[in-house]
């Protein structure tokens, strides 16, 4: 049995559907049991509980051998999958899949990944087998800039001459369940970005060729990206957010790995396909 949290979220929710289809037992946990519906059809078990809570991580985790680990990014981000590995290996659980960001690493400063970067380490320690999946930018964030593209013909990010390799979340879910399926994969971390390291600008320029119209981007301050997002998230987000999107100029994640083609014989899918398969954009 596999435990898979964050199941409604974007990533969780596609992988879901892949365990689904593979016919793979698993169990989703959700905070709200409004969501359940979602999940009907899918053949899992489903529990109710916020994760943040003992009782709930327990009853997660009750019977199972391997955890996908999958957390929205909030202040207790850290906190909770920590304590989610702990309740594991004192459960007996054999391996945790673990979703983090290729920007994981010691030196980051930006808290997200300095979050990922710390749970990294206490699951290293833990004594489960493990598997880290650090993808680079997901191609879904570009969504969240429709309404200016639809208003203004551009969008914005603090981001001066950042470039990343960025990769569709489908991908991301389509690794994640073939690691979850392959047992021999342990101890390892996995680095996943799509197939070409782009500019914001050849991203804006992809992005208005499918829309048939021209798509600029434009650098703006950290301070109007804060005002922008302060009405939609709470204080922690917003700053976690824009101290992300600012140190796009710093490169890390313009970096392309052969991780994926190396798992699933196929190379990601291109930000061109990705756009032209997105009703968001069509
Ligand atoms: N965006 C990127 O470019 C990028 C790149 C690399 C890595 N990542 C990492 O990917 C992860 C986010 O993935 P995503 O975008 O697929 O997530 P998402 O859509 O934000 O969904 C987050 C999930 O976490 C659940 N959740 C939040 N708090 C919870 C709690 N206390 N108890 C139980 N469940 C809880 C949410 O449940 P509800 O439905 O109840 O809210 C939801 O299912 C983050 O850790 C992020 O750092 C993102």
């Amino acid at each position: 049995m596999i435990l898979l949290t964050g199941a409604t979220g974007k990533t969780g929710f596609a992988l879901a559907q892949r365990l689904s289809r593979q016919g793979t037992p698993f169990r989703v946990n959700l905070r709200n049991s409004e969501q359940a519906n979602r999940f009907s059809g899918m053949g899992c078990d489903i529990v109710v509980g916020d994760l943040t809570k003992p009782q709930a991580r327990r009853q997660a985790l009750a019977g199972v051998e391997q955890v996908c680990l999958i957390l929205a990014n909030f202040e207790g981000q850290q906190a909770t999958e920590q304590a989610i590995i702990q309740e594991a290996a004192e459960q007996g659980v054999q391996r945790v899949v673990k979703l983090s960001s290729i920007e994981a690493h010691p030196d980051i400063k930006a808290r997200i990944p300095q979050s990922h970067f710390q749970v990294e380490q206490s699951l290293k320690a833990s004594g489960l087998d493990y598997c880290m999946v650090r993808p680079n930018f997901f191609m879904q964030n570009l969504l969240a800039n429709m309404p200016s593209i639809q208003q203004n013909g551009s969008f914005s990010y603090p981001a001066a001459g950042a470039r990343t390799a960025m990769i569709d979340i489908e991908d991301v879910a389509d690794f994640m369940a073939a690691v979850l399926q392959d047992r021999s994969l342990r101890d390892q971390s996995f680095d996943i970005s799509g197939p070409e390291i782009l500019s914001f600008e050849q991203v804006a320029t992809t992005i208005g060729q499918q829309l048939g119209r021209e798509v600029a981007f434009q650098a703006c301050s950290a301070k109007d990206l804060e005002d922008k997002l302060k009405g939609y998230l709470d204080p922690w987000q917003t700053e976690a957010v824009v101290e992300l999107l600012s140190d796009l100029v710093l490169d890390q994640s313009a970096r392309l790995s052969d991780d994926f083609e190396a798992v699933l014989k196929r190379p990601p899918r291109s930000l061109q396909e990705f756009v032209a398969g997105s009703p968001a954009f069509n």
